[in-house]
């Protein structure tokens, strides 16, 4: 097996559902794929992650700011719930502290980390430097948007991707927290149209179908016992659910792709798949680290 395949989730906008997505994802992904190793991490500061995986109390040893030092990153993941590694969260990633500068320092991290199979990222909602440097680093990036405001900033991750000329096939936006209850006249019928049809209008690429806004997901991630509960085991018998096991199916379709070599084998940017660009680039990497 060579290195992991790195599934960004991604977007500006707070609220759409990207650590939900996160942990969930992970848990259909190894049940999907049981012989492959899955692990995930978040730049944010929840602690959601350790909360789902979490076994037994805090342990010493190395957090996400230890993906920019000099630790490997294969040592800092461990064996979490459901069979999945995750690597401990921090409450505050400070970029001057860890001399993070660059967009690359994670790529080429977990390049070198011995780690395989799949790798998820939860990332903040702002589009600083750990931001970029999960979407550099990714494979797939998801996305989730679940409402025309949401979608607005889908654009500067399109104009990240421009301008370091990473491939745009690699983005795939998720029209998530979906209530179908909500009509409108007319040809778009409902939200998860009427998001779908802007998106491909924006020129950007959708996953088949959606996720629903549900109680059940609702009450998984909110409790009396501080948990986090996961929907595959929790949830059967649900649309969301369904969703889901949809949603996770269409990454590792993604990651291998029919008459392709393994996941791990990532194919370096080429000139077409980096050619299908519209409108100019607007991003601008900052200045210093930030
Ligand atoms: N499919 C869903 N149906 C209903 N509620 C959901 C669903 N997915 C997430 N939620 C709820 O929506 C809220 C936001 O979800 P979540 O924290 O995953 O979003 P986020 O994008 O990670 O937010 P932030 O940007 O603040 O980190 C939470 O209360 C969560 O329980
Ligand atoms: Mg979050």
């Amino acid at each position: 097996m060579g290195r992991a395949h790195v599934i960004t989730i991604a977007s500006e906008k707070g609220g759409v559902g990207k650590t939900t997505l996160a942990v969930n994802l992970a848990i259909y992904l190894k049940a999907l794929r049981e012989e492959l190793p899955v692990t995930i991490f978040s730049f944010d500061n929840h602690f959601s992650v350790d909360r789902m995986f979490r076994i037994g109390g805090a342990a010493p040893g190395g957090d996400v700011s230890h993906l920019f030092t000099t630790q490997p990153p294969g040592d800092l993941a461990r064996l979490g719930e459901y069979g999945v590694h995750f690597i401990p969260s921090v409450g505050a990633l400070d970029p001057v502290l860890l001399g993070v500068r660059g967009v690359e320092n994670l790529a080429q991290g977990l390049a070198g980390s011995g780690l395989e199979g799949f790798i998820v990222i939860d990332t903040r909602p702002v589009l600083d430097i750990f931001t970029q440097n999960a979407l550099f680093a990714a494979d797939q990036v998801i996305i989730p948007v679940k409402d025309l405001p949401s979608l607005e900033p889908a654009a500067d991750v399109y104009a990240f991707f421009d301008y370091y000329r990473l491939p745009r096939q690699r983005l795939r936006v998720l029209p998530s927290l979906i209530d179908l209850r909500i009509r409108y006249p007319g040809p778009l019928r409902n939200p998860f149209e009427l998001l779908r049809a802007y998106a491909i209008k924006c020129g950007y690429r959708c996953f088949d179908g959606f996720i629903s806004k549900s109680p059940k997901v609702e009450s998984l991630n909110t409790n009396p016992q501080g948990k986090i509960y996961p929907l595959l085991i929790h949830g059967r018998g649900t649309e969301v659910h369904l969703q889901y096991a949809s949603l996770a199916r269409q990454v590792i379709r993604r990651a291998f792709p029919p008459d392709s070599g393994p996941a791990s084998e990532k194919a370096s940017p080429g000139p077409e798949e980096g050619a299908d660009r519209t409108g100019p680039p607007s991003f601008r990497p900052p200045d210093s680290a930030g």
